[in-house]
């Protein structure tokens, strides 16, 4: 494996060469992965991913700034050309299932380059009825459906949207608070049955409930929020762990902050209601932040570079989904997959992220 460590003119501690990427535990069946440019690869229960994969929620209008057709088609397919292969969308990722169209226009050709993971039940088409589902975002709530009744219905919406036969890792996108866990796994066991999805995934789970659920039909993947400023949950890794289940870390990037770029958020940015942007705790967590920063520069790394490669130091089986409208920041993203830290490095990490603390939560569910 050719390999260099991505230098910024830094001056390279801590940075190794690799061993190469273990071989899947469990054979790969399905889609072909023939991404031009091979990242190491990761397995999440049965399927195989590339180590870092792509997060496409930031190419819909309103989620981080602007961005529009050709920007995001762009965007899309320099993350297959750099190598990502787990695409992440969700039914609820713009108005009327927008970043699932733009993704299954974009990937005309290269359906078979990515496994295709969506999520349901969130952003509710007409005539559902709105569950409230608690959050600490500014606006209080969420209105969530995973009703079984309604499941096959957002399954075919996807399918048509994403213009595919098949989605390879379906994911209910919170557990709905009104419905047992069990009935809404139990409707995506029969869509897996019915052979129009591959695999289950479940997204912002307890470990009870990921128990619960793989005891219905095993899981691939937990999607969870979790990076240097939102650590994961200690049973629910253990949980999955236990079972063989993988870890998709969603704002594996702190939503931008952890690459030490956001200076403010606009109106129309999605930011402005997690408690960490507000102004005041933003200028408090940059300065919190600094020491991150001055270990990447001095590992030659950039900060966000920093936090996708110590997430992957964290567990073999996780894999983060970092998000970009950029292809030169997708690119630093995904190189982030071939950097090895040094013992020492991490330890250097942990030791200040044990004694800084953030304004404002990030956990989105207490
Ligand atoms: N399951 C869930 O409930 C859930 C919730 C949230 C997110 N997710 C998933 O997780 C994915 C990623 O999360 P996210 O988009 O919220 O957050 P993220 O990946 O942590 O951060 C995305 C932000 O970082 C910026 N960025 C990315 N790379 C950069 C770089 N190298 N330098 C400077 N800025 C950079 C992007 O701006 P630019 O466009 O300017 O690069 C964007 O504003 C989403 O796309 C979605 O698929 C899931």
């Amino acid at each position: 494996m050719s390999w260099t460590c991505p230098s910024r003119g830094g001056k390279d501690q801590g940075c190794q060469q690799p061993s190469p990427a273990p071989p899947p535990a469990r054979a790969h069946q399905e889609p072909a992965v023939t991404a031009a440019t091979a990242l190491p690869a990761r397995t999440l229960g049965g399927l195989t991913s590339s180590a870092i994969g792509f997060g496409a929620m930031v190419l819909s209008p309103g989620v981080y700034g602007e961005t529009d057709e050709q920007r995001g088609t762009t965007a899309l397919l320099s993350a297959l050309d750099e190598g990502a292969t787990l695409i992440d969308t969700a039914d609820g990722y713009g108005p009327d299932g927008h970043n699932e169209q733009l993704i299954g226009r974009a990937l005309r050709g290269r359906r078979d380059e990515v496994v295709l993971a969506t999520k349901f039940g969130f952003r509710l088409p007409e005539g559902v009825a709105p569950h409230p589902f608690p959050v600490n975002y500014g606006f209080g709530e969420l209105a969530v459906n995973a009703d079984p009744r309604h499941v096959r219905g957002y399954a075919e919406a996807s399918l048509r949207n994403l213009r595919t036969e098949v989605i390879d890792l379906y994911y209910p996108h919170y557990p709905d608070p009104q419905v047992p866990f069990e009935d809404t796994v139990g409707a995506v066991a029969e869509l897996i049955d019915a052979g129009l999805v591959r695999h289950l995934g479940l997204s912002n789970v307890t470990a009870d409930q990921l128990r619960r659920a793989h005891a219905v039909r095993p899981v691939a993947a937990v999607q969870v929020q979790w990076s240097m400023w939102q650590p994961i949950d200690a049973e629910l890794l253990a949980t999955a762990r236990e079972l063989g289940v993988g870890i998709v870390a969603w704002s594996p990037l702190g939503s931008g902050f952890l690459t030490g770029t956001v200076q403010q958020v606009a109106g129309d940015d999605f930011r402005r209601h997690l408690p960490r942007f507000d102004a005041a705790n933003l200028k408090a967590n940059q300065d919190r932040f600094a020491p991150v920063r001055g270990l990447a520069e001095d590992l030659g790394i950039s900060s966000g570079q920093l936090a996708l490669s110590w997430l992957l130091h964290q567990d073999e089986h996780v894999v983060p989904i970092p998000g970009s409208r950029t292809p030169a920041h997708i690119a630093e993203n995904l190189a982030a997959a071939r950097i090895a830290l040094s013992a020492d490095a991490l330890a250097r990490i942990d030791a200040v992220l044990k004694d800084t603390t953030f304004e404002g939560t990030a956990a989105v569910v207490d």
